[in-house]
């Protein structure tokens, strides 16, 4: 039988546990920032391009509970890696617009040998978005792309429309591109479903944060896609197209993250008949 005792050290126990994990997901966990190195292969890579770095920042959701000095701190971080070129997927801020000329402010301080290049995604008010970044000097790819050239050879750099808020349109982002390697920013990655036919060799995408919290031995309860957790966070190969899910930076919804970090990603690229 439990005695009175007994019984108040549990539930002590308990409270303690809860505000222990109620502290580390909205205090700690929301600001521990993972860096992740990633090489990419793409099949043939032209030689000009190889070992190309590419720093990858996504749902930075700027608002009251990711404040400008953490986004700050992350475009620090990025510049630190001297990427050649950065890529931003998405979703930059959270609940009014008022958040868009400063987190716009902050992101013209990014450096990247080779360009800034975004897309939007479905928290951000488009026009005013890709006006503001675009002033700003970042390169925002709605359902078109531009060749990147090294010498005279070249791969396109992509970005499509947000699959929920905007018309995604695969024909008219990739019209005019040849056999070259295509890299392709998409704020959600289910578009996967489609971008895996049309031959784009590597897209980067964020939208679902990782769960934003995931349980352990369970993995993220909730996930913002029509396939579950299927494309919650990490690397995936659908057909011949490889595809990452970045983490993102910022919250939504709730203003907590339980074991999915923020993350900052550096993709190196490698023709894929190099021996590692
Ligand atoms: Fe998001």
């Amino acid at each position: 039988m439990i005695s009175r005792r007994m019984f108040i050290q549990g539930a002590c126990g308990s409270v303690l546990g809860v505000m222990s994990v109620g502290s580390y997901s909205y205090l700690l966990e929301p600001r521990w920032i993972e860096l992740k190195s990633i090489i990419i292969k793409i099949h043939a890579l032209p030689k000009q391009f190889e070992g190309m770095t590419i720093a990858q920042l996504s749902d930075i959701h700027h608002c009251k509970y990711v404040p400008r000095e953490f986004v700050r701190r992350c475009v620090r971080k990025v510049n630190a890696l001297s990427p050649d070129i950065i890529a931003l997927t998405g979703d930059y801020i959270y609940g009014s617009k008022e958040f868009i000329s400063p987190v716009a402010e902050e992101l013209s301080e990014l450096k990247a040998k080779e360009g800034v290049f975004a897309v939007l995604g479905n928290h951000d008010c488009k026009d005013i978005t890709a006006d503001i970044l675009s002033k700003k000097g970042i390169c925002v790819l709605i359902n078109k792309h531009i060749p990147l050239y090294r010498k005279k050879d070249y791969l396109f750099i992509a970005g499509v429309d947000d699959l929920w808020a905007g018309k995604l349109d695969l024909e008219t982002t990739l019209k005019g591109t040849d056999d070259k390697p295509k890299i392709l920013l998409s704020h959600n990655p289910d578009a996967i479903e489609r971008i895996k036919y049309t031959g784009v060799d590597f897209v980067m995408a964020g939208h679902t944060h990782g769960g934003q919290v995931c349980l352990p031995l369970y993995g993220p309860p909730v996930v913002y896609s029509k396939f579950g957790a299927r494309y919650a966070s990490g690397l995936f190969h659908e057909e011949k197209t490889i595809m990452y899910v970045n983490k993102g930076i910022g919250v939504s919804n709730f203003p907590v993250r339980f074991f999915a970090r923020p993350e900052i990603t550096l993709f190196t690229l490698q023709n894929s008949l190099q021996s590692v």
